[in-house]
């Protein structure tokens, strides 16, 4: 058995002049001049509750979009229901039918919906239209095409048998159904979490963060015009603390695909242990979750080189990855001209609204994070160890936007190097060139998370140290390179420690999770 051999997806360039530029202004104009109605999509029935939620663009929030329907616990009991009930048939349906659906669903995204997905996720979670596309368009269908080779190549892993004895692994689904809950910022992450699920045979409660429906919405359409059966993939608006009370009590909770903050996933589990008596089965349960990650640069590497991996992998979406490096340790002969090439490429790099195709920089997600990350510069600038040595202001008036700011901080344990803040801040600890290796002891010791962390370096014995001695501190380790921009099918993504149970979305690891084998043995 084979699906076809699955290859990324190209990035389209949105050149001035390009096609593909023209059907996506097409599509933002659209979508910005009507009033979307969003419902949430309950077994076969679209549930319009009438407590009706803004959707406004994070760069423009006087904008009405449209609104969406927020549902309460009914309407989380109700997609249990429908997808208990969708379970059988869809358990039972040949595996080949399954990933077609999938296989469809991708082909729609790269043709006909790229446009539409990559609007709305520029719309709705504020990213440029090289941020969307490598997300909701290249990233997503990634995920769904390399996901059905992947499941095919678990079915074939079986044992060895003998004369006289056939041995077989049945792949069996979870028993329950699953809740995917996930974040609002990659809409690739968004789709995949309850696509991979059903994919693998399980029917699912897809629970969105409320900033990303806009985008969640647009999935959910492909999904069912690419035939998903109803009550397969439930989607819910409904607050986490009153979806999670109604799941983390229901006997049938069989799985949890989890992507967000730790604090939250760190709950999540907590509550699950409280009432592991009450499930006929013990839920397996996948996190990936918060990040403190890192650049490290050895005294070879090139100051250029490091500039432009600490501009990148620190403002990119504002610095809103998963990934995004957010701590910087620069050798002392290095930090001359790595401090003048940042300040100089962050000049030439553009904030405003993402329908502007020249802005780079674009709002962060909300007013929340806004104030939180404002509140973290501000506590920089009061404290004398630190030195801002690019950007600092923030404006909320039209949008969120925080200007990419980059932070000196002679303590290496400044509240910047080591608390998550997750948007445009990055803190650079400039250390003796010679003391590299106990530099390499601060960059593993100063965080708890471990999702990703990049080491430059022309010396290759100074790369084999870093490898070494950071072995734990990231899920996905880069070298020569910043730590963002992992691509389906060539760098499986995820972190352990407290940045997640490191399942790797986008690989075999994370399908197994969804799958509870059955071993045959058959004598003759
Ligand atoms: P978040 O934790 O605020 O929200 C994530 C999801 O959890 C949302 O759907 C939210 O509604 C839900 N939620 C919140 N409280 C809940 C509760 N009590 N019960 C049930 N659900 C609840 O995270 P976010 O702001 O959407 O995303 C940013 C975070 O996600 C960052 O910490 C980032 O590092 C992390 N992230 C990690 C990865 C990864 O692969 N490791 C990828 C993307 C994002
Ligand atoms: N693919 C995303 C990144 O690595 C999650 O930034």
């Amino acid at each position: 058995y084979t699906v076809p051999l699955p290859k990324n997806e190209p990035v389209l360039s949105y050149a001035p002049g390009s096609s593909e530029r023209a059907n996506l202004k097409k599509a933002l104009e659209e979508a910005r001049s009507k009033q979307a109605d969003i419902p949430m999509y309950i077994g076969a029935e679209e549930v319009r509750t009438g407590k009706k939620k803004p959707l406004n663009p994070p760069h423009d929030h006087q904008h009405l979009l449209g609104h969406f329907h927020e549902g309460d616990a009914s309407h989380v009991e109700q997609a249990i229901n429908a997808a208990l009930g969708a379970k059988e048939a869809w358990a039972e349906l040949a595996w080949e039918h399954r990933a077609s659906i999938f296989l469809k669903a991708a082909d729609l995204l790269a043709g006909p919906y790229r446009a539409k997905i990559n609007a709305a996720t520029m719309l709705g979670q504020s990213k440029n239209a090289f941020q969307a596309e490598i997300d909701s368009a290249c990233e997503l269908i990634d995920f769904l095409r390399f996901n059905a080779h992947y499941m095919v190549q678990i079915y074939q892993d079986q044992p060895e048998s003998s004369p006289g004895v056939w041995n077989r692994l049945e792949y069996r689904p979870l028993e329950g159904f699953v809740f995917a809950i996930t974040p609002f910022n990659f809409t690739a992450i968004a789709g995949n979490l309850p696509a991979s699920a059903a994919l693998m045979g399980n029917t699912v409660v897809w629970k969105p963060a409320f900033t990303q429906i806009y985008s969640a919405q647009v999935i959910m359409e492909v999904f069912k015009e690419a035939g998903l059966p109803d009550g397969v993939i439930n989607l819910v608006y409904v607050d986490g603390p009153t979806a999670g009370g109604v799941i983390f009590n229901h006997p049938d909770f069989a799985g949890l695909h989890f992507t967000g903050s730790t604090g939250v996933f760190k709950n999540l589990w907590k509550t699950i242990g409280q009432n592991i008596d009450k499930y006929k089965t013990y839920p397996r349960i996948v996190g990936e979750t918060g990040g403190k990650d890192f650049i490290m640069a050895h005294k070879s590497a090139n100051a250029k080189e490091l500039a432009t991996a600490i501009v990148r992998g620190a403002f990119e979406y504002q610095g809103q990855k998963c990934s995004a490096a957010s701590r910087v340790y620069v050798p002392s002969n290095l930090w001359d001209d790595v401090k003048k090439y940042i300040q100089e490429d962050l000049k030439s790099i553009k904030m405003g609204v993402t329908e502007d195709f020249s802005n780079f920089v674009n709002a962060v997600i909300d007013e929340r994070a806004f104030d939180k990350i404002a509140s973290y510069i501000d506590r920089v600038k009061a404290n004398d160890m630190n030195d801002i040595v690019a950007g600092g202001n923030y404006d909320k008036s039209k949008g969120y936007f925080i200007e990419p700011t980059v932070v000196h901080s002679k303590d290496p344990q400044s509240l910047t190097m080591c608390e998550e803040i997750f948007g445009p801040v990055v803190t650079i600890y400039v250390y003796q060139a010679e003391r590299y290796e106990e530099t390499l002891e601060l960059v593993n010791s100063t965080s708890p998370y471990a999702l990703t962390g990049s080491i430059l370096a022309k010396d290759r014995y100074a790369i084999e140290l870093a490898s070494k001695k950071l072995v734990n501190a990231a899920g996905n380790f880069y070298i020569n390179d910043k730590p963002t921009g992992a691509v389906v099918g060539q760098q499986p993504f995820g972190g352990s420690r407290a940045s997640g149970t490191n399942d790797k979305a986008g690989s075999a690891l994370n399908l197994l999770r969804w799958v509870s084998p059955r071993t045959i043995k058959e004598t003759f």
